[in-house]
C-alpha cells in the first residue's frame, strides 16, 4: 500500500509566559492509503497538536521547529495558507469531539450539507440537494428529506456527529481526522458512531487517522495504533501486536487501565503523572513512572527499536543487554480477558 501521508520528525513548540513548550519532540509516522491509523494516549500527550499540525491549524504562538508532513509528496509545513485552504475540508477534513462546534445554529442542515459542495464542486442548487440527502444517507440518518430542514438543536448528541461527518465526507476527502469524536457522547451512541465510521471506511475507502485517549475503542476501528507520550511516539504497530505483544511499559499502562466487561471502572492507574513539557527529562520521559526503568533510562532517550516490519517500540527494555521483562502478571490477566472480547468481537464480525 502507498502513503498517502508522511510524517518526519515533527518538532513543535508553544510560546508562553512560563518559557518554551516542547509539546511535539520528534513524531514521524506514515498513513497508508485506504487504513484507519489510531492515535493513543493521555490528555496532554500531543495528539491534538499533531493532527491540527497536518491542517495547519495551529494557534499563532506555536513553533514547527523542525519536520515534514508530506502529503501526496507535497510538504504541508511549507504550503502557503492560500493553498492550504484547497486541501482544508476538501482533500483533509477533520472532525472534532464536540459537533456543536461545527455546525452553524442558524442554518438548516441541508444547507449546511449542500453549501460547501455548491462552492467547491460547483454543483448547482439541485444536485447539491440530491448529494446533500444521498450522505445523509450514508452516515445513517432516516428521513433525510424532512431532516434536511430542521436545525441543529432538533438533532441529538449522536445524530448531530452524524451530520458533521457526512459535512466532512462530502468532498471525499483522500483522509479524515477524527479527534475523539465519540468522547462527549454516552456509551451506547459512541458503539454506533464508532460502526458508522467503520462501515464508511470499508464502502468510500478514505484513510482515517483516529484519536483516542481510550484503548478499548480502538481494537474495533482501526488497523495500526500509534501510542504516544509526552509528546512522543512510544510504540507503533498493527493492532494485534500492540493488544497482544505490547512492548512498552506505558502501553502495559494503559492496557492494564482499560475497562473490561466485566469491570466498568478500569482497576488500575498508571502511577504518578507526565513530565512538564516545559523542561521535559534527559532520557526515556516515561521513567518516573515506570516500574522497570533502570539506569540509562534516565540518562539517554531510547530509540525506536525493531519489533517486526510493522512494530516499533521506543523502550531500552528492547536493547539486547537489557534483563528480559515480563510484562507484570495484572497486565497480562487484562491481556487475556482482553484477547477473549477481541475474539469474540472479531466471530460476530467485528461489530461491537
Ligand atoms: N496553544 C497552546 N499553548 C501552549 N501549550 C499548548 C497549546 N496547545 C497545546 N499545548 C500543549 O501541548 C501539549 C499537547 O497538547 P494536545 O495535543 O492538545 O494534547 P492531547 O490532544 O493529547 O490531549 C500539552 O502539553 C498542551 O498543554
Ligand atoms: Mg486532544
Amino acid at each position: 500500500m502507498s502513503n498517502i501521508l508522511e510524517v518526519k520528525d515533527l518538532n513543535i513548540t508553544f510560546d508562553t509566559y512560563a518559557g518554551k513548550v516542547q509539546a511535539i519532540r520528534g513524531v514521524s509516522f506514515d498513513l497508508k492509503k485506504g487504513e484507519t491509523l489510531a492515535i493513543v494516549g493521555e490528555s496532554g500527550s500531543g495528539k491534538s497538536v499533531t493532527t491540527r499540525s497536518i491542517m495547519q491549524l495551529l494557534s499563532l504562538n506555536a513553533n514547527i521547529e523542525e519536520g515534514q508532513i508530506l502529503f501526496n509528496g507535497q510538504d504541508l509545513v511549507q504550503t502557503s495558507e492560500k493553498d492550504m485552504q484547497k486541501i482544508r475540508g476538501k482533500k483533509i477534513a477533520m472532525i472534532f469531539q464536540d459537533p456543536m462546534t461545527s455546525l452553524n445554529p442558524t442554518m438548516t442542515i441541508g444547507k449546511q450539507i449542500a453549501e460547501p459542495l455548491r462552492l467547491h464542486q460547483k454543483l448547482n442548487k439541485d444536485k447539491a440537494h440530491d448529494r446533500a440527502l444521498e450522505l445523509l444517507e450514508l452516515v445513517g440518518l432516516p428521513d433525510a428529506e424532512k431532516r434536511m430542514k430542521q436545525y441543529p438543536h432538533q438533532f441529538s448528541g449522536g445524530q448531530r456527529q452524524r451530520v458533521v461527518i457526512a459535512i466532512a465526507l462530502a468532498c471525499n476527502p483522500d483522509i479524515l481526522i477524527a479527534d475523539e469524536p465519540t468522547t462527549a457522547l454516552d456509551v451506547t451512541i459512541q458503539a454506533q458512531i464508532l460502526e458508522l465510521m467503520k462501515e464508511l471506511q470499508e464502502k468510500i475507502n478514505t484513510s482515517i487517522i483516529f484519536i483516542t485517549h481510550d484503548l478499548g475503542v480502538v481494537a474495533n476501528v482501526a488497523d495500526r495504533v500509534a501510542v504516544m507520550y509526552a509528546g512522543k511516539f512510544v510504540e507503533v504497530g498493527s493492532v494485534d501486536e500492540v493488544f497482544y505483544n505490547p512492548q512498552h511499559p506505558y502501553t502495559w499502562g494503559l492496557l492494564a487501565s482499560m475497562p473490561t466487561l466485566e469491570t466498568s471502572n478500569s482497576l488500575y492507574a498508571i502511577p504518578g503523572t507526565p513530565p512538564d513539557l516545559l523542561d521535559p527529562p534527559k532520557g526515556d520521559a516515561f521513567a518516573p513512572r515506570n516500574e522497570f526503568a533502570m539506569k540509562i533510562d534516565t540518562e539517554l532517550e531510547p530509540p525506536m527499536f525493531k519489533v517486526s516490519e510493522t512494530h516499533y517500540a521506543a523502550t531500552w527494555l528492547l536493547h539486547e543487554d537489557a534483563p528480559a521483562i515480563d510484562p507484570p502478571a495484572e497486565i497480562k490477566a487484562r491481556q487475556k480477558l482482553y484477547k477473549e472480547k477481541y475474539a469474540a468481537l472479531h466471530s460476530k464480525g467485528g461489530n461491537l
